[in-house]
């Protein structure tokens, strides 16, 4: 017998091994069962509901139970469940979303690849990438920079572009050809730096770490336009355009992920719309279907394409797709979120920025809230135990957890990052009422906390 009865119901079951948990650990606490959730809350096995602070995983932009979203769902599943698209055969819908996606995004964008994931659309990137860089002559030009702390998934490459002690540990991450460069952190190190600087700081990064592998070897640099999965890192305006420009002077590929950033979440439909920047690759999933079912995206330039195809003869095949590479019920969907996104953008620009009046009061008033920083419906907090000296809570409080399990007693469910941060992304069909009531709960949970007047 493999299984751990818990008062709760549910089962520490060895058999289902779940993704980034304490798996060793048979005394951690069961996980919390999810029933059902409509809007933007979510209900669990007891009854208890929740504010969803986090958009499930920052995919669920258009909240739960959407009605059109459902029924564009059962509609494509009862017309066509399945088609694939290998070896010449398809259908509509697969050409009407790539279509679609190249009109909405940066327009250096033209050639579309439906995966399944973002970890899927990132390893799609990478493998054109050394496709394009053998076919052309360069096959020596293989090197992908990073940042640390990026999140860019989980398969067995591009996991060691991902920067988590937790993320690369034993499993043989990052590759000789995977380098990481400093995230441009406003706080820690950069504390007091202008824009100018951070900037300054990470374009001579890049620049160096390209001089140290070779210009001939270096191929690409990735990363987030702001930094959500990281505990919301938000570098100054101007950062990604810099970023992109040295691209262009390093022969770099310049390749954004907007995985979580995409379709509205920081207040533009793609946050690369802020700098206005023309990335050569960007990868997108998550909101891209709201989470109703999977889909991800590998968008590339006409250049890249061009440099693959005119090296082709007519008969060699693009050996590269997946069973579910435009899987109708996920491109039926992802073009009816498109337009609903499209409706929402300035929703989340507008209350993106009462969200940050909220947590900027917050941090006024409280003794342990600080360094909010947000773009859009994407906010973070620090917490520090003295915001004047800079120093940590004292770990032996065990705040975070017992701020988490409190906010979720009181009707919200947090993110917690390392470092003592919290993250706010709520779905974007939030109202400024129900932005107030998520930042109550956080306020009288943070101070029940201090107080020692949570339910431990
Ligand atoms: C920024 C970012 N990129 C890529 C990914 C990978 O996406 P997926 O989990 O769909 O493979 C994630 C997932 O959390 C992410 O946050």
């Amino acid at each position: 017998m493999n299984t751990a009865r818990t008062t709760r119901g549910s089962a520490l079951s060895t058999a289902f091994v779940p993704p980034f948990a304490a798996i060793a650990d048979s005394d951690r606490p069961p996980p919390t069962l999810i029933e059902s959730a409509k809007g933007i809350h979510l209900t669990d096995s007891t009854g208890h509901r929740v504010i969803d602070a986090w958009s499930g995983m920052v995919c669920v932009g258009l909240g739960y139970a959407n009605e059109e979203l459902i029924e564009t769902l059962v509609a494509q599943t009862r017309k066509l469940s399945y088609a694939h698209s290998l070896y010449d055969t398809t259908h509509q819908l697969t050409i009407d979303l790539c279509e679609r996606l190249v009109e909405v995004t940066p327009e250096s964008l033209q050639h579309v690849f439906l995966s399944m994931s973002g970890s899927d659309a990132a390893d799609t990137l990478l493998k054109v990438m050394r496709y394009h860089n053998n076919v052309t002559g360069r096959p020596q030009k293989k090197h992908v920079i990073a940042l640390d702390r990026a999140y860019h998934g989980a398969n067995s490459v591009v996991a060691g572009l991902t920067h988590f002690p937790e993320c690369n540990d034993n499993f043989d991450v990052p590759l000789p050809t995977q380098h990481h460069i400093p995230s441009p952190w406003h706080f820690g190190a950069n504390q007091g730096r202008s824009a100018d600087e951070i900037i300054g700081n990470s374009v001579a990064a890049l620049r160096s770490t390209v001089a140290e592998i070779g210009p001939e070897n270096a191929a690409a640099f990735v990363c987030e336009p702001v930094m959500i999965t990281a505990g919301v890192i938000v570098p100054p305006l101007g950062w990604l355009a810099a970023m992109g420009d040295a691209c262009a002077e390093l022969d770099l590929m310049f390749m954004v992920d907007e995985v979580v950033t995409g379709f509205g979440r920081t207040g533009r439909m793609f946050a690369c719309e802020w700098d206005d920047v023309k990335p050569d690759m960007m990868f997108l999933a998550k909101g891209m279907t709201s989470g109703y079912i999977p889909q991800g995206a590998a968008l590339f330039s006409n250049e890249i394409y061009r440099g693959m195809t005119e090296a082709m003869s007519r008969d060699t095949i693009f050996g590269h797709g997946f069973t579910h590479t435009g899987h109708p019920p996920s491109c039926a969907v992802t073009l009816k979120c498109i337009e609903l996104y499209l409706d929402l953008v300035d929703n989340s620009a507008r209350l993106g920025l009462h969200l940050l009046s909220r947590l900027t009061e917050l941090a006024e008033a409280d003794p342990w809230v600080t360094h909010v920083r947000g773009r859009g419906l994407a906010a973070g907090v620090d917490l520090l135990g003295d915001k004047d000296a800079g120093t940590p809570l004292d770990p032996s409080l065990d705040a975070m957890l017992r701020i988490r399990r409190e906010a979720h007693r009181r009707g919200l469910m947090t993110r917690v990052f390392d470092g003592d941060m919290f993250g706010f992304a709520p779905p974007l069909i939030i109202t400024e009422d129900e932005i107030d009531e998520m930042i109550e709960i956080f306020a009288a949970s943070v101070a029940a906390v201090r107080n020692n007047e949570d339910q431990q």
